[in-house]
């Protein structure tokens, strides 16, 4: 089971066909907003046994978020031997509360915040098992299970008045075209 929202999308697509070119059976779940915010769906389902697609507003697919779709495949009775979840750091975190519901395995992608991406400042260090992980040269891939969830979302906010100063001058300089 793959459940992609955002960007991580198209982190999960090489994902989706790796595991469909050794023979797996591949259920991909992938959300948003809106309909105009899912990413990838004709790519995702060239390499997916089934593509679900669910919106928030209901614009596209199911209405409703991603964790009730993985609760409606694993209520119709497919096995799932795993599932993997790479979007908004939000998703993750109720993928993986979902997954433990549902007694299966997770595998996260982590995306904190990042200066070198060398190892060296620890600026992107995240809680696994109780034990200190980088992101950038231990992960992005961790077991969701044992990520300590909030401490990852809280570092993750950390300059969060910074980025929107840094937003609104980028916008009020260059343009908000530019960036949408
Ligand atoms: S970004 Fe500096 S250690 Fe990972």
């Amino acid at each position: 089971m793959l459940v992609g929202g955002g960007v991580g999308i198209a982190a999960l697509y090489p994902i989706i066909r790796a595991l469909k070119t050794a023979g797996n059976k591949v259920i991909t779940i992938l959300g948003g907003r809106t309909a105009d915010l899912v990413i990838m769906k004709k790519e995702c389902a060239e390499h997916s046994d089934e593509l679900i697609v669910t919106t928030d507003d209901g614009s596209e697919g199911m209405k409703g978020v991603v964790t009730e779709a993985m609760k409606m495949i694993v209520r119709r009775g497919e096995k799932i031997d795993k599932v993997w979840a790479i979007g908004p750091s939000i998703m993750m975190k109720f993928c993986t509360k979902t997954a433990a519901e549902l007694g299966l395995p997770i595998i996260v992608s982590l995306n904190p915040l990042m200066v070198d991406g060398t190892g060296m400042c620890g600026c992107c260090r995240v809680s696994i098992d109780g034990k200190i992980f980088f992101g950038c040269v231990d992960g992005p891939e961790f077991d969701g299970h044992k990520v300590n969830w909030e401490e990852f979302m809280s570092r993750m906010c950390q300059y969060k008045d910074e980025e929107k100063i840094s937003m609104e001058k980028y916008v009020e300089e260059v343009g908000e075209e530019s960036w949408l």
